[in-house]
């Protein structure tokens, strides 16, 4: 049973469908579109909800899986790998007390100064008048500094906060409360210049594995314009991390994992560092106790073992006897958006999807289920991030023309489908050799 309800879920259903043994999957909330052209049955139960633990475990109840993964970050934060564990079935995904190093970013940001991991400069605050006066004599001395503003809790990808001027910071300081209990405790971050990257590791809690790397955009519109969404795209392997790999499995990824261990809460799950590297120099900008969403898409299909073995492994703590092997292909995936998003989408909901099941079944494309949902056999737009579509490629290039190829055969009633057509940019000018300026150089792309 997979915990979670958008495309990096079905990617994750995808990975347990092809085990020998494995006879059925559930998703729990899930969406209509993870039951279509499935191989082994696929169950849909809706009666959760991501913020309540309860809930899940009447879902877990109901259908006694074998092993249930909780992927998602709010089920992640209240603890339901702790309950559903206390009642006896075997979870795999972090603790609360370890998935604190992605729900509490004050607290993650002192794990990581304790364990020498790569930081910028921060300071933390649960006083706005406090933090007023501090941003005021920055700004005195650097009016333009580059600053973050980050709320300690979650906030679905939106509690960091951009500043580049006094008044900025002042305002943004402001906007802390109405993050309501995340807003609480927040953090005013140097800002940090350079090329973002996201990795992945997966831990039993002693040991780990490493995946390949991955890129995403952020941004609803090309060349990184617009709002932040939850990502809009992402490639993998990322060529940003080719000469730096080994100092992020060993600065971001063993120090976590060891210093989990040292501390009594050992991480057991899939770990995810966000970041940045500029002159070969690499800080975290966060970690995150579960896949991403897109990059989860892209990684986890590299992956040549069994996943439920894998996880199995992690759950019983012989993740040492594993022998990982990656493939060597290239991903991307397209997010498919709904106009309006991140703002108000609300008129382009329940809309018609079409073309997605003549998608579903095009060689070298999957394509997987969000804001989806099934009503009288009508496939209809219900959230802001409706797709993703993956293509897959001997190169990122190829990836990309099988990507687009297949989104330009969907579309939504009344014009409403929105994606990126610039995914992956970076690596692609990087291997048109455009653009060495994205790595170790000094520009070039600020958070
Ligand atoms: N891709 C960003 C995230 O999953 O948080």
């Amino acid at each position: 049973m997979i915990v979670g309800s958008g495309a990096r879920e079905h990617t994750i259903s995808n990975a347990y469908e092809k085990n020998e043994g494995v006879k059925r999957v559930i998703i729990t909330p899930g969406n209509d579109f993870m039951t279509y052209n499935r191989s082994k049955e696929v169950i849909v139960d809706k009666e959760s909800s991501l913020k309540d633990a309860e809930s899940i475990l009447r879902v877990a109840e109901k259908y006694k899986p074998d092993i249930i993964d909780v992927a998602q970050d709010d089920a992640l934060a209240i603890g339901v790998v702790d309950l559903l564990t206390e009642k006896g079935f075997k979870v795999f995904g972090p603790t609360k007390k370890a998935a604190r190093i992605e729900w509490d970013k004050e607290w993650s940001r002192e794990f990581m100064k304790r364990n020498n991991i790569p930081i910028p400069e921060y300071e933390s605050f649960d006083n706005e008048e406090v933090a007023e006066e501090y941003v005021k004599k920055i700004y005195e001395k650097e009016p333009k500094k580059l600053l973050y503003i980050k709320a300690s809790g979650l906030c679905a990808g939106k509690g960091a906060l951009k500043t580049t001027n006094v008044r900025e910071a002042l305002e943004n300081i402001k906007m802390m409360k109405t993050f309501g209990e995340a807003g609480k405790n927040f953090l005013i971050e140097e800002g940090l210049i350079g090329e973002e990257y996201s990795y992945y590791a997966i831990s039993d809690g002693k040991t780990f594995k490493v995946f390949k790397s991955a890129q995403d955009n952020k941004t609803i519109n090309d060349y990184d314009e617009g709002e932040q969404t939850g990502g809009m795209g992402a490639i993998s392997p990322a060529r940003v991390t080719e000469d730096i790999e080994e100092k992020i499995i060993e600065e971001q990824v063993r120090k976590v994992i060891e210093g989990m261990k040292k501390e009594g809460t050992p991480f057991k799950g899939i770990l995810y560092v966000g970041g940045i590297v500029n002159n070969r120099k690499i800080k975290t900008i966060e970690y995150n106790a579960r896949w991403g969403d897109p990059e989860c898409q892209v990684v986890l299909p590299a992956l040549k073992n069994d996943y439920a073995e894998v996880v199995e492994a992690c759950i019983e703590g012989t993740l040492d006897r594993i022998n990982i092997e990656l493939d060597d292909k290239a991903r991307m995936c397209v997010v498919g958006a709904l106009r309006g998003y991140p703002e108000d989408y609300s008129k382009a909901k329940n809309k018609e999807v079409r073309g997605i099941e003549e998608v579903n079944k095009k060689e070298g494309i999957t394509i997987l289920g969000a804001g989806i949902k099934n009503v009288e056999g009508r496939i209809l737009t219900n959230g802001g991030r409706i797709f993703s579509i993956v293509g897959e490629g001997e190169d990122i290039k190829e990836a990309k023309k099988k990507a687009y190829e297949a989104m330009a055969m969907i579309s939504i009633e009344g014009n409403n489908l929105h994606y990126r057509t610039d995914i992956g940019w970076r690596d692609i000018e990087r291997i048109d050799e455009k653009s060495v300026r994205f790595i170790n150089t000094k520009v070039l792309y600020s958070l």
